[in-house]
């Protein structure tokens, strides 16, 4: 049957079956992944990098099948498709343009460049050595522009935007600069009030280890079982770098213990736990469906920042957690109150590095990223001026200056592997998650009540009914928008800031 002998309708539910068959190829090699970064053993590394390679251009064909053109395009004159279906086909349509609007040719030199350059540039951190990153960093720069370039004229959109609507579908970088300059103009000064007034306050010492793993994973284990993490359908396990992966029935989360403060793999645990909620409350109808994933990485960000930041660093969730953590480490005194350990996860400091921020600096590291990738896009800052330009952003923003590469324009992944648009998404999945988090508790007082309980059952209802359950079905703004009530706000980030470190 040719596509124009299908009715509409059809032709929707052959792009259906098309597109479960893709998301299971993907799905089945998140598990490999996961695999790959946690039991495999190393000798097996060559094996599973041709296994996933295999399976990544398997998709590829499948979604790159010069047929399903024409079947979009019939699918398309469809007037009986439901919303959800409607949505479904919207998202099939920007997977396919992504995928089809780079030239092959160009697609795996861009492949060669970034695994050369991110290679390159482990080394280069440890050394300190930003020239000699410099010509295989200009080379990704330049395959870069062109894959943005061609992706534009796809997409309509600026270069810029094309590669932004990777990870926040629909996202505008102008929309972002009116956030962000919000941010520029009263985050800095705020930071410095929220620094005196720590400083000003007596320390409370928190406790002292070394914390042994172990009593670690019972502590994660029951934290995760009161945010709702259902073991039956998931696992915790221990990586270099922790992430969430899977599927909705099955998602894999990673941490790492730091036997020296247990804080650090718990929280990281809470985020990665937001990241495996979100997944597990997807829609159950669509979940094979593009329609029925996550709604790209801001929205992701959210709701593990919305645990991480915001439920479970308020007063009436550590009061519990205190408890918790005395009872499996076998702690007593002051060290171990409530208050000695709010103050220590909310602790404010000017860092260098981005990754170990606090949530007051974090933006910050975020703002100078943004205005600098995009003029590294535009040609507008040369790649070899970077350093000084990050240098110099860092001291006006942060108020510090860094004296390494490895503390400034070297210390993140990103770039060197080709990722441009990806940064501005875990600041506005910061803002995300302070204003669902405040729209949550006001429409459902019961809420930290509950998480004083060590129970976070009222708020994941919530966020499954006004997050969670809508899939990619609307965009990223509108799920906010809808959820809280405005667009997204810089101005309530604020107030959840001032009112956490500056109220008394
Ligand atoms: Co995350």
């Amino acid at each position: 049957m040719t596509p124009s002998s299908k009715t509409p309708r059809d032709a929707y539910k052959d792009l259906e079956r098309r597109f479960e068959r893709m998301n299971l190829v993907r799905d089945a090699a998140s598990m490999l992944e996961w695999d790959a970064a946690t039991y495999m053993p190393d000798g097996g590394a060559d094996a599973r990098a041709d296994q996933l390679a295999t399976l990544r251009v398997v998709r590829h064909e499948m979604l790159t099948d010069p047929a399903i053109g024409d079947v979009l395009a019939r699918a398309g004159e469809a007037a009986d498709l439901d919303p959800w279906e409607r949505a479904n086909l919207h998202e099939m349509r920007r997977e396919r343009v992504h995928a089809t609007a780079v030239p092959s040719a160009l697609v795996e030199a861009r492949s060669q460049a970034t695994s050369a350059c991110e290679m390159r540039w482990r080394s280069a951190r440890r050394d300190d050595d930003f020239a000699g990153l410099l010509p295989l960093f200009e080379e990704v720069l330049k395959l870069t522009r062109e894959v943005a370039a061609a992706k534009s004229s796809s997409l309509d959109v600026s270069p810029y935007d094309a590669l932004l609507d990777e990870w926040e579908p629909g996202g505008r970088a102008a929309d972002i600069d009116v956030v962000f300059a919000a941010i520029e103009r009263f985050l800095p000064s705020l930071v410095e009030r929220v620094i005196e007034r720590q400083a000003s306050l007596p320390i409370l010492a928190p406790p002292v280890g070394p914390f042994p793993a172990e009593r670690q994973r019972a502590l994660a284990d029951r934290v995760m079982r009161a945010l709702g993490f259902d073991f039956a359908h998931g696992r915790l396990d221990v990586s270099a770098h922790p992430f969430c992966i899977g599927v909705p029935d099955d998602v894999r989360i990673t941490t790492r213990w730091d036997e020296a403060d247990f804080a650090n793999g718990l929280f990281g645990v809470i985020h990665e736990t937001g990241h495996a909620l979100y997944e597990r409350g997807l829609p159950k109808r669509w979940r094979k469906q593009p329609v029925g994933q996550a709604r790209g990485m801001s929205t992701h960000e959210s709701q593990s920042l919305l645990f991480e930041m915001q439920a479970t660093r308020s007063p009436e969730f550590v009061g519990w957690l205190a408890g918790v953590a005395r009872e499996v480490f076998g702690g007593s005194g002051p060290a171990w109150s409530a208050e000695a350990l709010l103050q220590h996860v909310q602790r404010v400091k000017r860092s260098f590095i981005r990754i170990d921020a606090d949530e007051v600096t974090y933006p910050l590291h975020v703002v100078l990223r943004f205005r600098l990738e995009r003029a590294l896009l535009s040609g507008d800052l040369p790649l070899k001026d970077l350093p000084g330009a990050f240098a110099d952003g860092m001291q006006r923003l942060l108020g510090v200056r860094p004296s390494t590469h490895r503390d400034g324009s070297l210390q993140d992944i990103h770039w060197p592997s080709g990722t441009f648009g990806y940064f501005p998404t875990y600041t506005l999945g910061a803002l995300t998650a302070a204003q669902l988090y405040g729209a949550a508790v006001k429409q459902a007082p019961a809420i930290p009540g509950a998480l004083a309980k060590g129970d976070a059952s009222p708020l994941t209802a919530w966020l499954v009914e006004h997050v969670h359950g809508l899939g990619s079905s609307i965009a990223p703004g509108e799920i906010v928008r809808r959820a809280t009530g405005e667009p997204l706000s810089p101005e309530i980030f604020r107030r959840h800031l001032e009112h956490r470190y500056l109220a008394s």
